[in-house]
């Protein structure tokens, strides 16, 4: 019951979903960034539910992110993890959790942030992937050492 803490049935609960993912455990604050880094804009259809601020026994306030239809990639979990490093990821199959991981802090991602720094190779318009080091408290440009610590979503690539 660690979507309301209890299970008292005065309590709505975010409806269980057939076959997607859960993204459990979701630092609160960030549900929304991960619909961001997820591609969700509510355009395509996607059956998502998503919880704000919902009391869980790990964490003292927690965000959940429900998507119907839908695995997620290891490029996908990776960026997930930097902004909600406690996040459990759950493939629902026939309404049956099937696999339940928490999400690991990859040592450097590819491709899937933008650097902010206008002078950065990366943001040149050449031909080059980017690439950050996963540090303890952010991330670091490959190419040319910018860190980003806050607003690690406003820099995701989509
Ligand atoms: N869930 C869901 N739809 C399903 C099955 C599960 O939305 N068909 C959700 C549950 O509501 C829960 C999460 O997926 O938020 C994980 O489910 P489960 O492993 O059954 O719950 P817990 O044991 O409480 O998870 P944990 O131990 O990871 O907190
Ligand atoms: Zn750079």
């Amino acid at each position: 019951m660690s979507e309301n803490g209890d299970d008292t049935s005065h309590q709505l609960r975010v409806s269980k979903i057939h076959n997607g993912t859960v993204i459990d455990h979701v630092r609160a604050g960030q549900a929304l960034n991960v619909l961001a880094i997820l591609g969700i804009d509510g355009g395509d259809g996607e059956s998502v539910s998503v919880g704000m601020n919902v009391p869980s026994d790990r964490l003292a306030r927690k965000d959940i992110v429900k998507v119907e239809g839908r695995e997620l990639s290891q490029d996908e979990v990776d960026v997930l993890s930097l902004i909600a490093p406690d996040a459990t990821i759950n493939i629902v199959r026939e309404y049956d959790v099937v696999e339940k991981h928490r999400v690991e802090r990859p040592d450097a991602v590819s491709g899937v942030l933008s650097c902010p720094n206008s002078g950065c190779i990366t943001t040149a318009g050449e031909p080059v992937t980017s690439r950050f080091e996963v540090l303890k408290d952010g991330v670091r440009c490959g190419y040319c050492g910018t860190i980003v610590r806050e607003g690690i979503a406003d820099q995701i690539d989509t």
